[in-house]
């Protein structure tokens, strides 16, 4: 009997395919998955190949499949959130963490489930992640950091120490991040920006030094105008 533990990627997009890519580079390195196919809830999609994978199906192919491996390949914080939430309530589910071979995680750096470590990221020591967080190209995470769940750090982003990423945040590619510079639930900061001061909960913030340019509606399951950073125990 085979070794190899069944996997399905939820989504059908560019994000999927990345997800699916380090899946079968860890496979390159070592026999891990049996990548079953793809699940997407268009109808649309089902059947089709893509990336040389079948859309089995939507959710409701989780009814036959219990106890399967199931890692979420969408980009965005909110939509992944909402997706998880949904899935864990009505199916039975693994969510595997999914580490890229050529990733560093170094010691005592805690990784929550359905977290994704793309290639030549770097998660130096003395950290803690979340669940269904994304760590994208080359992006680094340091000592002290503490990153909520559905927290998506976009390629080349660098996190100094001691930084609070609360629930949501999305880093754009290439953005910096100071030591000590907090950033509040669901705010999103643009590409290339360089964060040198706190930023409030759900606003987006662009430039060098990072400033808010725009309030955004909190997602309807956001707890309600909570201080920064006292999401995280
Ligand atoms: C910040 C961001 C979310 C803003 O998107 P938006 O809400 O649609 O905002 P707009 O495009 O309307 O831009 C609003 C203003 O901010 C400026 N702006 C947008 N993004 C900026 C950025 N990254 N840096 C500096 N200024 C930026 C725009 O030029 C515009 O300025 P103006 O009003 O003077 O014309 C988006 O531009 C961004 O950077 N997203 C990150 C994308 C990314 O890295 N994805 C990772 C994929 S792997």
């Amino acid at each position: 009997m085979s070794d190899l533990k069944n996997i399905v990627i939820f989504g059908s997009g560019g994000w999927a395919r990345e997800v699916l890519g380090i899946v079968e580079m860890i496979n390159r390195q070592s026999a891990t998955w049996n990548i079953l196919g793809l699940l997407d809830d268009d109808p649309k999609q089902h059947g089709s190949v893509i990336a040389g994978q079948t859309v089995l199906g939507g959710s409701d192919w989780l009814y036959e499949h219990p106890g399967i491996n199931l890692v979420i390949g969408i980009g965005s914080s909110i939509t992944r959130k909402q997706i998880a939430e949904r899935l864990m309530v009505q199916f039975d589910i693994v969510f595997p963490i999914i580490i890229h071979p050529l990733a560093y995680v170094g010691p005592r750096v805690s990784l929550g489930e359905g977290s994704v470590l793309h290639a030549y990221s770097v998660a130096t020591v003395d950290l803690q992640m979340g669940r269904h967080n994304l760590l994208n190209v080359g992006a680094m995470v340091s000592h002290g950091n503490r990153i909520a769940d559905y927290v998506s750090i976009h390629p080349h982003c660098n996190v100094s120490g001691d930084v609070t990423l609360c629930e949501g945040v999305e880093l754009g590619t290439g953005t910096d991040v100071i030591q000590g510079a907090n950033i509040g639930s669901y705010s999103i900061v643009g590409a290339g920006s360089v964060v040198v001061k706190p930023i409030e909960a759900c606003c987006v913030a662009v430039g060098a030094p990072a400033k808010p340019i725009k309030r955004l509606a909190p997602p309807m399951f956001a707890p309600a105008a909570v201080p920064l950073g006292s999401e995280l125990s």
